[in-house]
């Protein structure tokens, strides 16, 4: 009995832990049927229900409907070791696509300033902050073409440690998806290739990036938008939004900062 006691006490941690993060009820997930991770809950009317969130689904599906215009089309050019790339990815881009993802896209293009070198058929790479970094570009590449992986980097670049962090967050947030899987595709042709396309994306920014995080917006860059997604990411794409917005864009309150208050 004992030995079972701690890894069910963990389970219960880390479930009240997630959920507290972002102030859900705690009637969310806690059926025991619902298996599949929270970006998932409401792709199809039996996972709604068995993960509890019938009713909030319900009512995003009519939001969704109800848009009349394009998604702001936000994208991120960065490094995954380079800090204030971190900083823009856990701080402004996550929290802001919390709240908004029904009016915004993230593309997110790891590769930044580093300098590929044909090598035969195949390419390699030499990036700013060392190997260490092309090996988290390149986790975080294969991630994204296997699943969405916006929350599994989210959890890398939160934590103290990019790369040693991949392979946790990969089984909280997408524990159906093997950790050989991505391997394979870290070292091999398939994510080789994928990191060209990375490489090649970035060399058609045009203005060309001078820096890392380099934000372009629907597509441009300037330094005014820049500057805006730096510093309040949130309003920018309220106010950019075309359609009916969403009601957490009424105040002029960036919302994410608010307290959950105990009774
Ligand atoms: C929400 O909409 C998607 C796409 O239109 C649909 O596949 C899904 O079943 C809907 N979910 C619910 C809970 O109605
Ligand atoms: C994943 O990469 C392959 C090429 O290796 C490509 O054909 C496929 O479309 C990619 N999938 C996604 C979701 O990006």
């Amino acid at each position: 009995m004992r030995t079972m006691k701690a890894p069910v006490l963990l389970v219960l941690v880390l479930t009240v832990w997630l959920n507290s993060g972002d102030c859900a009820p705690s009637s969310f997930s806690s059926s025991s049927s619902c298996s599949s991770p929270p970006s998932q809950w409401c792709s199809s009317l039996d996972s709604a229900v068995q993960c509890g969130v019938l009713k909030h689904c319900l009512e995003s599906n009519f939001t969704r409907s109800r848009q009349t215009a394009d998604p702001v089309a936000v994208a991120l050019y960065y490094e995954s070791l380079c800090p204030g790339c971190r900083m823009f990815l856990v701080n402004t881009l996550l929290p802001t696509w919390v709240l908004l993802h029904e009016i915004m896209t993230i593309t997110l293009v790891p590769y930044g300033n580093a300098v590929e070198k044909p090598d035969g058929q195949k390419y390699t790479f030499e990036c700013q902050h060392g190997e260490q970094e092309c090996l988290g570009n390149m986790i975080e590449t294969c991630l994204m073409n296997k699943t969405n992986a916006i929350q599994i980097i989210y959890c890398m670049e939160s934590s103290y440690d990019v790369i040693k962090s991949a392979q946790s967050c990969l089984e909280i947030y997408n524990p159906d998806l093997k950790w050989d899987e991505v391997m394979s595709c870290v070292k091999g042709d398939e994510g080789n290739q994928l990191m060209h396309q990375n490489a090649m994306k970035t060399k058609a920014l045009n203005p060309p990036h001078k820096y890392v995080p380099w934000i372009t917006i629907n597509g441009e860059h300037t330094e005014d938008l820049q500057d805006k997604a730096m510093t309040s990411l949130f309003t920018l794409v309220c106010s950019m939004y075309k359609g009916d917005k969403p009601a957490v864009c009424g105040g002029t309150q960036r919302v994410y900062k608010s307290y959950c208050h105990n009774e």
